[in-house]
């Protein structure tokens, strides 16, 4: 009898013990977790002012690849309705996800497309689907111009225009 009572008062105490280890965990993960301002602001900064004609680079926004390739001065299609002009700069900005099945595909300079090693899907340097099972075009990120930076993350009235918002 005494033993059961004990097992019994163990229980319960060990069931408190556990209740308050989740509180506290829950507390602790309440702490760790970024501010929700935080999360939301997400921005990526990218100052395009050093980037020559021709350049390509790769920046990233919340965990994306995010293409830049510079198109002035050189003999890549501009793409008037598509660009994105910064200063005197013609830039193709596109998230760098494959549109089939999201690989990240390869800017090859001497083709000048983008092709995608998982299925073969190429993209022209307007982020256009040119051939294989890609069905459309790479994805624009929001953004918008702040001199010659470019802010990943927040909709500006190019971004808008771009995507035929405005
Ligand atoms: S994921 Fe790019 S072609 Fe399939």
């Amino acid at each position: 009898m005494a033993q059961s009572r004990r097992d019994f008062l163990g229980m319960v105490f060990g069931g408190f013990a556990a209740a308050g280890g989740l509180a506290a965990l829950y507390a602790m993960k309440r702490t760790w977790d970024p501010l929700p301002s935080v999360m939301a602001a997400g921005f990526t900064t990218v100052d395009l002012s050093p980037m020559k004609p021709g350049e390509f680079r790769t920046v990233t926004w919340r965990g994306k690849p995010i293409f830049i390739l510079r198109k002035d001065h050189t003999d890549l299609k501009i793409c008037e309705d598509q660009d994105v002009k910064v200063g005197e700069g013609d830039y193709l900005v596109r998230i760098g996800l494959c549109t089939h099945l999201g690989c990240i595909p390869a800017w090859e300079p001497d083709k000048k497309i983008f092709k995608c090693a998982c299925h073969g899907g190429e993209f022209d340097a307007c982020g256009v689907n040119i051939f294989g099972p890609p069905p459309r075009p790479f994805d624009i990120p929001p953004f918008k111009i702040e001199g010659t930076k470019l802010v990943i993350g927040e909709e500006g009235p190019e971004y808008k225009k771009l995507v035929g918002k405005a």
